[in-house]
């Protein structure tokens, strides 16, 4: 019942880029970036940033970005022109406030970012994550993603997997 008043909204302003720094870092402390890189990254074209709100309050978030593939090398997207074979979204990070979890609403934050990514045009979904995060494995699983590399990239010194969803 809950999933179903599940709404998104995008932060592409300055406006509400504070509130989304400090919800991120309570998600994933260890993060580098300051509330200004966030800043830039909220205004870059590339970034998609969206809140996901049930009833009213902010109960997640999720972060997209729009990559190419080119000879095996990762380069932004959306400046080069609109999506296209080589049109990859990287699912930078996403999240649901712990008191809301295992009741459908992270898969619900994860089906946005593959309807955007439809809408888009993109062909691919991928992203990287922690083998030891079984809760967000088992989500990616659920929803269609498969894991195309055990060790794929290190991520604070830590090798990470990564998956991915052809759409
Ligand atoms: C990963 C996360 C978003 C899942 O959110 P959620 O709202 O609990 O997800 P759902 O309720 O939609 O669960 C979907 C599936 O995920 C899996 N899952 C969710 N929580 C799990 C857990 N604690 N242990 C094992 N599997 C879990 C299950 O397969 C579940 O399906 P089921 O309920 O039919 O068994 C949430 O745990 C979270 O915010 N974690 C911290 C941030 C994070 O790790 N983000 C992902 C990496 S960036």
């Amino acid at each position: 019942m809950e999933a179903k008043q599940l709404k998104f909204q995008q932060v592409n302003e300055k406006k509400g880029v504070y509130g989304l720094f400090v919800l991120i870092k309570s998600f994933f402390p260890y993060i580098e970036y300051s509330s200004q890189e966030l800043e830039k990254m909220v205004l870059d074209k590339n970034h998609f940033y969206f809140l996901a709100k049930l009833n009213g309050p902010t109960i997640g978030f999720l972060h997209l970005k729009a990559e190419k593939e080119v000879e095996n090398k990762i380069e932004n997207n959306l400046e080069k022109g609109p999506a296209n074979e080589n049109s990859l979204l990287k699912l930078c990070g996403m999240a649901v406030l712990e008191e809301f979890r295992k009741k459908g609403l992270g898969s619900k934050v994860l089906q946005k970012a593959v309807e955007f990514a439809k809408e888009k045009n993109f062909k691919k979904i991928f992203l990287y994550v922690h083998p030891k995060n079984e809760a967000a494995k088992n989500l990616y699983k659920k929803n269609c993603f498969v894991c195309v590399s055990h060790s794929a990239i290190e991520i604070n010194k830590e090798l990470v997997e990564k998956w991915e969803r052809l759409l």
